[in-house]
């Protein structure tokens, strides 16, 4: 099916047919409960699942038929997903507005691939970078990179923000099982110095090293808490040569590093077609591999890489991350779900979720499509979640018997990394029950029939047909972790495609950061420049300046 018309321009997504026989095809599907679906097909959850590498699928706890996956998959034609696959994987300009390929699959492609762009082996180079990071990581972790002083570095820092900080963060915690233990790996973010303070306060110097973890190397939070760090080193060690031992940078900002006072030999680069949000690993992973050693970092790439083959080759229909897109998109433009909680029955992803929120909603949360029309229907939906079980004494009561339909990924693992007892057992019991009680709930008549009274009735009564998907593998390794964020990864864009819009740029955020930059002067200026905001902005910046006098 042709994805754009004579024009050249992509027809209007609700004018598509697909688009059109999903709306007419939901309108019974609204009414049609979980209980009914499973009862007039009892194999479903069998045969409505998907494995991918180490990943299992089951998506039967969604209020689907074989007609909306027949009709999903046709839209998913219709849009052109193949050939917006293919574009992406052979470096295409996809990200229209930046004018960028986008390549993450040549992050993790095995070494003796060939991915051209602008005539250039671009998997050659990543292999070269991943040997420098490799060769850094192992002197570090052995101890035969010393700081100033000579002693050993003991503790690492990363100071980045938003892709330069969350897949660090959330790597180096669902990792923390394989890491090097007598290292301390930290994550300062905000701009906010209590953030440094924290991270710092019971540190030594003489054993830290800072990563200054940037791709523009711009970035107001990351360059304040890298001064900041500076200062704070040099304060102890006294001598700028101080700052070659423990300072090393991720960047694509060559000259921004080298003013900085980091050696250029300690300068780990990746490219422009590499977004922030898709960066985990590229060189932005150095805290995770100095945490993990370079055996696994590249064990977690194959992950990656088993989900980019099976997605580039697997048919829409045994598609997980085809499928998981497809589904996001039946749940938030035809059965009106605007949001999707990811809840990891693993604690050691409790960080997962905050990092899919810049993944899918830097991604999708974009009003235009790429010629720069309106969009017609809603984007990306709103992505939070926490881990179970601590959600469920939390947030679920709302999912279970709220008004708003809220679709849910649970995430678990066959086995825990650390054994203990009953407490495996119970966590996964709690899982698949929660995953029941959504789809199926409770009714009238058992609720009565378990003796409640008829006042109390309504009030226990749980509608159900709540849709969740359940993702399941044997034990969460670095393999695991790199196919679980690339099947995230291509379920945005899938998504992206489908909505036809640019899922990798950014230009949302850049207005309140202009605007921090003309408030900062009126805030620290001692003249109290006279201001020129709205009322609201000129009466909370006067409020701002009494406070902060004391
Ligand atoms: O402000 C958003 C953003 O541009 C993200 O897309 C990016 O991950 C983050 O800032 C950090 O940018 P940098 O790595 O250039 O410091």
């Amino acid at each position: 099916m042709m994805a754009n018309n004579a024009s050249g321009s992509a027809p209007r997504l609700i004018d598509r047919p697909a688009w059109r026989a999903l709306k007419a095809h939901a309108l019974p599907m609204r009414d049609m409960h979980l209980r009914q679906i499973f009862a007039d097909d009892p194999k479903r959850g069998e045969r409505l699942t998907v494995q991918a590498a180490d990943l299992y699928l089951d998506y039967s706890k969604n209020r689907i038929t074989n007609e909306t996956l027949k009709l999903l998959a046709r839209l998913a034609d219709e849009c052109g997903l193949a050939a917006h696959i293919d574009a992406m994987f052979s470096g295409k300009k996809i990200n229209t507005s930046e004018r960028r390929a986008v390549l993450e699959s040549a992050l993790r492609a095995p070494e003796g691939d060939r991915i051209e762009l602008d005539g250039v082996n671009v998997v050659r180079e990543v292999h070269e970078v991943l040997d420098h990071m490799a060769a850094f990581s192992d002197s570090v972790r052995s101890g035969r990179w010393t700081g100033f002083t000579g002693r050993a570095i003991r503790n690492v820092i990363n100071i980045g923000i938003g892709g330069s900080d969350l897949g660090p963060v959330m790597a180096y915690e669902a990792l923390r099982h394989y890491s090097q233990r007598d290292m301390t790996f930290r994550f300062i973010s905000n701009v906010d110095g209590a953030d440094f303070f924290e991270a710092t306060r019971d540190l030594d110097p003489e054993e830290t090293l800072f990563i200054i973890c940037s791709k523009t190397f711009t970035t107001l939070e990351t360059l304040t808490n890298a001064h900041t760090a500076r200062d704070w080193c040099l304060q102890k060690l006294k001598d700028e040569k101080a700052v070659q031992r423990h300072f090393v940078a991720v960047s694509t900002n060559a000259e921004g590093v080298a003013k900085f006072g980091i050696d250029a030999a300690n300068m780990f680069g990746f490219w422009d077609w590499v977004g922030g949000r898709y960066s985990m690993d590229s060189a932005v992973g150095l805290s995770t591999m100095l945490a993990i050693g370079p055996d696994n970092f590249h064990a977690m790439l194959a992950g990656f890489h088993a989900m980019d083959n099976h997605f580039r080759t697997a048919p829409f229909a045994q598609n997980l991350p085809a499928l998981m897109g497809m589904l996001a998109v039946w749940n938030n433009n035809f059965l009106g779900a605007e949001t999707v909680a990811v809840l990891p029955y693993e604690h050691y992803l409790k960080r997962f979720p905050a990092y899919l929120q810049q993944l899918t909603m830097e991604s999708n949360g974009k009003h235009v499509t790429l010629e720069g029309a309106t969009v017609d229907v809603c984007t990306g939906p709103i992505y939070w979640g926490e881990p179970g079980t601590n959600g469920q004494h939390s947030f679920y009561q709302l999912i279970h018997q709220g008004t708003r339909i809220i679709p849910c990924d649970f995430i678990g693992f066959g086995q825990a990394l650390n054994p203990l007892g009953r407490h495996h057992d119970l966590l996964l019991a709690n899982l698949i029950a929660q995953t029941e009680a959504l789809a199926f709930g409770k009714t009238k008549e058992q609720v009565l029939a378990e003796g409640t009274p008829a006042w109390l009735a309504p009030h226990r009564i749980c509608a159900g047909n709540r849709p969740t998907n359940t993702i399941l593998a044997p034990r969460l390794t670095p393999q695991t972790l790199g196919q679980l964020v690339a099947l995230y990864e291509h379920s945005v864009f899938t998504q992206g495609v489908i909505w036809n819009i640019d899922s990798f740029d950014q230009w949302g955020v850049e207005l309140g950061k202009i605007l921090a930059q003309r408030i900062i002067p009126e805030l620290e200026n001692a003249d109290e420049p006279a201001l020129a905001h709205d009322s609201s902005t000129n009466a909370l910046i006067r409020r701002y300046r009494q406070l902060r006098r004391g």
